[in-house]
């Protein structure tokens, strides 16, 4: 289903115009009654536009529509029951089912001319409908994986109450963007970055798929990926899609760059300009292209403020390092309307690996903001290796995709250890995996322990440098993922 996140500021008119099937009016913290809190236009509730209200937004449709909203004591937050559900919300769905809640105000009052039709033990007006208007709203929150029948409920409300057809499928999404792209870029050159990260290798298919031989990629090899990673760009893209290919073998380089440089910000300052310079000099000697593919994502463009700024701005968002300003070069960004799991569907209908698809995120400035010192080629090598070995172990134990990233560290200090009959004075290998579904929060993985042993064991015997094996236990906050 296409959709797409607008600020509560957004006018009637503004929705009329964009003409959607429905509306979703989200959750939110605030309170309905507090100075301050986030109003819409009370107009929307008389477009005729369906309009589904969760949480927040079913206490804002009741109290704009002759409602009530209070605090009744009676906090929810986790698992309700939920009895007597009813109505089209809930059609094929069980009367009595399990969900999810999380406030602490009730509406108390449905609006005028809305039926109630669920209620928990301690917010009896849980869900209500009002047909004639096109207006519904749950207290639960159907899109959490812990309400069961939400996913129903929500198919309820956008393919039967609205009328929308599941329509937005990747091979929808490729035709459409192959025409954007054709369209926008005409005869003129066009080239992109290739990280080997699953953004910029999507965009740069697509783009391939719409105007061939245009498009030149260009892969600076920063000699900081994972083991196998720049052999893989180079495969799939040059070998596989024959898609035209600059290879730039810049790894001494960058070394050189990071030698003696132990600060994490500096780290990364070096790669991200040495980055840009190298991709400069390449984007040269391709010649008057016009044009630059980025990988922005949808959720890049919400976390940017929106493309009328009309979101939060949470963070200013840099792809490829931060190109610089004086590129003069029009930007090509065919995943922008997508998240990350179309962007996955998308790359799987081009035909692309599966290991390239689903590859967990890697930081721009890669190992070496995972080696806590400075950058040393032995140290990059013991970290490649060990960080094989989980990877090659996750993956055998079916946890690859259920975790959001899975990766050794190295901090270059180093401890006494024993192998053989002698003594040992190596580094240690840090495990860090966690679980995220957004990388804001994340909590730390309960690995199995035969897992954690047979990499443990693996990662010692295989790599001399490295003597000691250590888990990462730090949920973020307060950590953060990565350790630099
Ligand atoms: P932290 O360490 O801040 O990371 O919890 C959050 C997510 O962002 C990734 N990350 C980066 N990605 N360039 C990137 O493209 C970077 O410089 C960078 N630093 C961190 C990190 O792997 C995690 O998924």
């Amino acid at each position: 289903m296409y959709s797409e996140l607008v600020s509560h500021r957004v006018t009637a008119d503004d929705i009329r115009r964009r003409n959607p099937s429905a509306v979703i009016l989200s959750g939110g913290p605030a309170s309905v009654y507090a100075d301050g809190a986030p109003r819409v236009d009370p107009a929307i509730f008389e477009l005729g536009v369906p309009t589904l209200g969760i949480c927040y937004g079913m206490q804002l449709m009741a109290q704009e529509l002759g409602g009530r909203v209070d605090r009744t004591g009676l906090a929810e937050f986790g698992k309700a029951e939920l009895a007597g559900a009813r109505g089209r919300l809930f059609d094929g769905i069980p009367d009595a089912l399990t969900v999810w809640m999380s406030h602490r105000d009730s509406v108390v009052a449905a609006p005028t001319g809305a039926t109630v039709v669920a209620g928990s033990p301690s917010t009896p007006i849980a869900a209500f409908e009002d047909h004639a208007r096109s207006l519904y709203g749950v207290q639960f929150h159907p899109e959490v994986v812990h309400t069961e029948h939400g996913q129903e409920l929500l198919k309820n409300f956008l393919y039967e109450i609205a009328g929308a057809s599941p329509a937005w499928t990747p091979a929808a999404v490729i035709e459409e963007q192959i025409e954007r792209i054709r369209a926008q870029v005409g005869t003129d050159k066009v080239i992109c970055g290739l990280s080997g990260g699953v953004d910029s290798s999507v965009a740069a298919l697509l783009v391939y798929k719409a105007i061939g031989e245009q498009l030149t990629c260009v892969f600076v090899d920063h000699g900081m990926m994972r083991k196998d990673e720049a052999e893989q760009v180079v495969q799939t893209f040059g070998e596989h899609f024959h898609v035209p290919l600059v290879h730039v073998d810049a790894k001494d380089r960058f070394l050189e760059k990071l030698a003696g440089v132990t600060d994490p910000e500096t780290k990364r300052k070096i790669i991200g300009e040495e980055f840009i310079r190298v991709f400069e000099v390449e984007a040269e000697k391709v010649g008057d292209a016009k044009w630059l593919v980025q990988g922005t994502l949808y959720s890049d463009v919400i976390e940017s403020g929106g493309e009328d700024g009309v979101a939060e701005t949470i963070k200013s968002h840099h792809n490829v390092g931060g190109l610089p300003d004086d590129m003069e070069m029009g930007l090509v960004e065919p995943l922008r309307m997508l998240f990350k799991d179309e962007v996955r569907r998308v790359g799987e209908e081009l035909g692309m690996a599966e290991r390239m698809v689903w590859r967990q995120p890697f930081p721009g400035p890669g190992l070496a903001i995972r080696i806590i010192g400075d950058v040393t080629a032995d140290r990059l090598e013991a970290l490649r290796e060990a960080d094989a070995i989980l990877q090659e172990e996750v993956r055998r134990a079916g946890l690859y995709r259920e975790l959001w990233q899975s990766f050794a560290v190295l901090p270059a200090i180093r401890s006494v250890g024993v192998q053989g009959d002698s003594r040992t004075y190596g580094y240690p290998i840090v495990i860090r995996a966690v679980t995220s579904d957004d990388a804001m929060t994340a909590d730390w993985a309960r690995l199995p322990y035969d897992l954690i042993e047979l990499v443990s064991n693996r990662i010692v015997n295989e790599i001399p440098a490295v003597n000691r094996v250590v888990l990462d236990v730090t949920s973020k906050p307060p950590a953060t993922i990565e350790w630099e």
